[in-house]
């Protein structure tokens, strides 16, 4: 039996679940949901990752502190995550003492061995906020083609990359002011100290050859020390021996697989901890995205070699998801969140789909929703669940739900279903879902064949004993392919197994026969993708503007923000008097306003403006409005325009039109 301690990246606590994690998650736990399914022992661990200036700011911004934000998250995360059938031993948060112990003990014993190195470094500093800023949060103009409102990484507009320091007119994301350039001492890893035994634990299979092949890559560059450091204020553990200093989030994200198993089995198993951790007779097993395998194939195994402890057995990569063929994007309403999913769609579905598509592979996998709806509705209704709802329902009731024994013609389709279980189980275990899902959907197919060649639905008046042994022999056969299916389909073969009564499904009882027993009443285990759903989760997914912006927890996003001068012309600037102004309940940044536009009537608008007005001082006020915005249905009602404002907060002030223009006069 293997014992294999299995983790997928943890997910950042400034945002919602969304797609991209669930993929993830669910391919996560249908790898350790099949391990366990065989008989091993697998768990699963994951853990939000709390810590850095996005999450200190967005604490800020809330005026709450960033610990109280980040249990906020946590919970929402887990609850996201659970709902897709996501079964996690322990999701745990990376701000928690057994990190802080796992991050000190792993560095402490980095530097004893000589792998910390640290120098005076220059970075753009904000006199305003006095702090450091990260390079996403610095704007400016890009150094080679001069779009503006780039951030200080690189370009989105003709893609350069570029330091901070170059861009043209830079300013702090946050307060705008000019950041300037101040030095401060800085830690570093010495990763190349490494490279050779790095080189070692990659040649044993640890990563796919396509992966060994990006790896190969940034061998040939040569490896770069690790600057592991962070000034405060920063939201963080701090360094032991140093002066305000911080371990950067990315050197704690990781050790979080750590604490959270120790947190685990601590209270369940105090020496498979050390089994899993110090010793290599155990697996440990990490399923991370290609965006951060730099972090999970290079530091993290060497800073483990470095400190002592044993490193990853593995670590599995996949791609991205897109929708519709296109990267996820807010504006058009692919952004999903796992919460606005659920509302719409069934879980199962979702795990079903992706397994279907699932791949050994970095490509990225799409969800197209036309695909969805037809791969749901004739694959898993229409063939497999439909193995059960035809014979399971009324021509159960008429033989008393009770089964016969297996004929030989049954025990062909038994054969048939088992003579590829190898195969099957060999597709889960190397990832290859997808092989997986197909090789059921033939054996469902078979299994219809024989039900429609034998048409219980008339043996049952003519022949009811023959009628007995046709669903008998198909609900033996169907119940080998749940129990394939079950890895996938946790809460759907749960069902499954109730209604048979048969107990978990597991590998060990996969060929155990149902005769002579009793069947519990059918119900419904599945319904059809309803396609108006789709497009109403679509439309929910589309931002609401004012609300979903001040509302939402995150860093700066990265689109870039260029408009074409036709988009311009089509935006109508208009006078607009406010007439009425009130507060919102529930909403902390909203105003209610009332403007009036002259020949086009009044208008209701909700404002992010309550920060900085208070509703007596805007009564009789001009401002700018943007008229001719179609109307958007908001948490709290409908808004109809938009008032131009600039700045934020306590900065935040309207656009005032001349104090002679009047309301409905059109702004050129
Ligand atoms: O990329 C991310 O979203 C990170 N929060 C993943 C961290 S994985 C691990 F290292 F903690
Ligand atoms: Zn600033």
């Amino acid at each position: 039996m293997r014992k294999i301690l299995v983790t997928s990246a943890l997910p950042y606590a400034n945002g919602s679940i969304h797609l991209g994690h669930l993929l993830e998650g669910i391919q996560t736990d249908i790898f350790v949901r099949y391990q366990n399914y065989r008989g091993n022992e697998a768990y699963f661990f994951c853990a939000d990752d709390t810590h850095g200036t996005p999450i200190m700011l967005a604490a800020r911004r809330e005026k709450i502190s960033p610990e109280e934000l980040v249990s906020r998250i946590q919970v929402e995360h887990l609850r996201d995550l659970q709902a897709f059938g996501i079964h996690y031993d322990n999701y745990y948060s990376t701000n928690t003492p057994e990190n802080q112990f796992f991050s000190e003990d792993i560095y402490t014993k980095l530097k004893e061995k000589g792998s910390i190195s640290s120098r005076e470094i220059s970075q753009s500093y904000c006199d305003h906020d006095k702090m450091f800023l990260p390079d996403r949060f610095i704007k400016g103009s890009c150094p080679k083609c001069s779009s503006p409102d780039q951030y200080g990484d690189g370009c989105e507009v003709c893609g350069a990359n570029y330091s901070p320091g170059d861009l043209l007119d830079s300013r702090c994301a946050i307060c705008s002011n000019k950041p300037v350039l101040k030095q401060s001492k800085h830690l570093f890893f010495k990763l190349k100290d490494y490279e050779v035994e790095l080189q070692n634990w990659l040649s044993a299979e640890r990563v796919d050859p396509a992966v060994r092949n990006k790896l190969n890559e940034w061998f040939q560059d040569g490896l770069q020390e690790w600057d592991i450091s962070r000034d405060g204020p920063y939201f963080g553990f701090k360094i032991p021996g140093e002066e305000d200093k911080y371990f950067y989030v990315w050197l704690d994200a990781p050790i979080g697989y750590i604490a959270s198993s120790k947190n685990y089995f601590e209270k369940k198993n105090p020496t498979l901890f050390e089994e899993f951790w110090k010793s290599e007779s155990t697996e440990v097993i990490h399923f991370i995205g290609k965006d951060i395998l730099y972090f999970h194939t290079l530091f993290w195994p060497a800073m483990l070699m470095g400190a002592g402890y044993r490193t990853p057995s593995r670590v599995n990569v996949h791609g991205f998801i897109t929708v519709n063929g296109e990267k996820m994007s807010k504006s058009r309403g692919t952004f999903i969140n796992a919460e606005t999913f659920l509302k719409h769609q069934d879980p199962e579905h979702f795990r079903f789909y992706l397994s279907g598509k699932l791949n050994n592979s970095l490509d990225d996998l799409d969800l197209n929703f036309q695909d969805y709806t037809g791969k749901v509705n004739s694959d898993l209704i229409g063939n497999f669940v439909n193995i059960f709802s035809r014979v399971g329902t009324s021509i159960l009731d008429k033989l008393d739900r009770k089964l016969g024994t297996v004929s030989p013609e049954g025990e062909n389709l038994r054969r048939e279903c088992l003579s590829v279980s190898e195969q099957i189980f060999g597709y889960y275990e190397d990832l290859s879902y997808s092989k997986a899902i197909k090789e059921i959907m033939k054996l469902g197919d078979s299994v219809n064949r024989y039900v429609n060649d034998n048409a219980p639905w008339n043996l049952i008046k003519t022949d009811p004993e023959k009628a007995r042994e046709v669903v008998t022999n198909t609900l033996n056969a169907g119940k080998i392919l749940a129990s394939y299916l079950s890895p996938v389909l946790p809460k759907l073969t749960k069902e499954i197994s109730d209604f048979l009564d048969c107990g978990e499904f597991n590998s060990a009882n996969l060929s155990e026969k149902l005769e002579n027993c009793t069947i519990k009443p059918y119900k419904m285990l599945s319904k059809r993708v309803d396609e108006k759903a789709i497009e109403k989760m679509i439309q929910e997914s589309k931002p609401e503007e004012n609300e979903k912006k001040s509302e939402e927890v995150k860093a700066p996003s990265k689109e870039s923000g260029l408009i074409k001068i036709d988009d311009l012309a089509k935006v109508e600037l208009r006078v607009g008097k406010i007439i009425e102004a009130n507060g919102v309940e529930g909403a902390d940044k909203l105003l209610n306003v009332k403007v009036d536009l002259g020949p086009l009537g009044v208008k209701n608008v909700f404002a992010g403006i309550k920060s900085a007005y208070k509703p007596e001082e805007l009564l009789g006020l001009k401002v700018v409005v943007v008229a001719n915005l179609e109307p958007r249905k908001m948490k709290f009602g409908i808004s109809e325009a938009m008032l131009m404002a600039s700045g934020k907060d306590t900065t935040l002030s309207l656009f005032v039109p001349h104090r002679d223009a009047e309301p409905g006069d059109l702004l050129k």
